[in-house]
């Protein structure tokens, strides 16, 4: 019997849906549950094929249980190790170089630090810090946000250095980033799951946060080829990341979609928040991508940091095929491996 587990955090309606939803594909042979834990014991045996995880980045104990699970060969969604290692601004940085249009952004150096730092403790800081400067590469309006962070906890809109001044100053230690904001014509937010199936929701971010209202239901909303963009960009950014569930901002200006925000591990997918329909878009896609995993019987990693980063799937058998010709006298005979060829993965499809 295969075992699902789901970590969740407040959130009710994910949570219910997703393990009524394996578990009914699931036939008794694969069960879904939340899951329960008390101390790890360093010898703790496996119990999860799979765990989706709602909440690690908000419980350390949770982060810690969930990498040593993955010593067994448990699949996190999403992977603990990137997910502990990422942030915003090195993603805004790899997506520019992958080609995705993101607004200018500059990482800033904390305002506060904890106790023990002291301006001894900075001398490798520039001070004072050339605001100016950095002001005149970002333009106004302009958004001040952690360089980690979700629910749109300490984004401020930015219009001036004054104003820039005064918010930084209520920010403490956290790290921010100040970004040009884009003045966008549309905006969309999409789900993107196991890095190749694509949600893209017209959103309104002018609603307030959760209310249900930010989901909006607008036919045709973007042009085909705005649409394949948008597409695209979600999965190159999806793969780049690893990300097997995650959700990918746009704000939309004279056509090209700016990506805002795409380190959202554990996106919202409550039915009141999201809607109907994207809420059972997601529940679905997340129990074919479950299927999906179990059935490929992937391997457990090997205990070596780079293979945590990067879970192998299960290779393909060489095939090893000796070449026919006779070798001529004094060469080396050679063998050419070729490596099976690995299906293609189904095509990208908006549902
Ligand atoms: N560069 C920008 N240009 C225009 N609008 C922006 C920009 N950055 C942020 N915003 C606005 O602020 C909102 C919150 O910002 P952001 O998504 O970066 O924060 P978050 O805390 O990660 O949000 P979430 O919890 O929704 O993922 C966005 O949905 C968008 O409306
Ligand atoms: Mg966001």
């Amino acid at each position: 019997m295969k075992r699902v587990g789901i970590l969740t955090g407040r959130e009710q309606t994910f949570p219910e849906s997703i393990i009524r939803s394996i578990n009914e594909r699931g036939n008794g042979e694969t069960v879904a549950e939340m899951v329960k834990v008390g101390g790890i014991r360093l010898d703790e045996p496996k119990r999860y094929d799979i765990i989706i995880d709602r909440i690690s980045h908000e419980v350390p104990y949770y982060r810690a249980m969930l990498k040593r699970m993955a010593l067994d060969g448990t699949l996190v969604v999403n992977n603990p190790f990137w997910w502990s290692a990422d942030d915003k601004f090195f993603n805004f940085s790899l997506a520019a170089k992958i080609g995705i249009a993101i607004p200018k952004t500059v990482l800033l150096p904390q305002q506060d630090y904890i106790p023990d730092i002291t301006s001894e403790s900075l001398r490798n800081l520039e001070f004072p810090i050339d605001w100016e400067g950095i002001c005149e590469y970002v333009g106004f309006p302009a958004f001040l946000k952690p360089f980690d962070g979700g629910g749109w906890k300490n984004v401020s809109k930015i219009w001036s250095l004054e104003e820039l001044w005064h918010v930084y100053n209520q920010t403490g230690t956290l790290c921010m980033t100040l970004q040009e904001g884009i003045e966008f014509d549309q905006f969309v937010r999409c789900y993107c799951v196991g890095q190749e199936r694509v949600l893209v929701m017209p959103y309104d971010p002018s609603q307030p946060y959760l209310s249900g209202m930010q989901y909006v239901n607008v036919e045709n909303y973007l042009s085909s080829e705005l649409y394949e963009r948008v597409e695209r960009d979600v999965i190159t950014i999806c793969k780049a990341l690893g990300y097997n569930l995650n959700t990918v901002e746009f704000a939309i200006k004279d056509g090209v979609p700016y990506a805002i925000d795409f380190m959202n591990p554990a996106p919202d997918a409550e039915l009141a928040s999201v809607g109907e329909y994207n809420h059972n878009w997601i529940v679905n896609a997340m129990t074919d991508f479950v299927f999906k995993k179990l059935e490929e019987d992937f391997e457990a990693p090997e205990y070596r940091w780079t293979a945590m980063l990067n879970p192998a799937e299960k290779a393909p058998k060489p095939i090893v095929t000796v070449k026919a010709k006779t070798p001529k006298a004094g060469t080396v005979k050679t063998a050419k491996k070729t490596a099976e060829k690995k299906p293609k993965s189904k095509p990208a499809n908006a549902e």
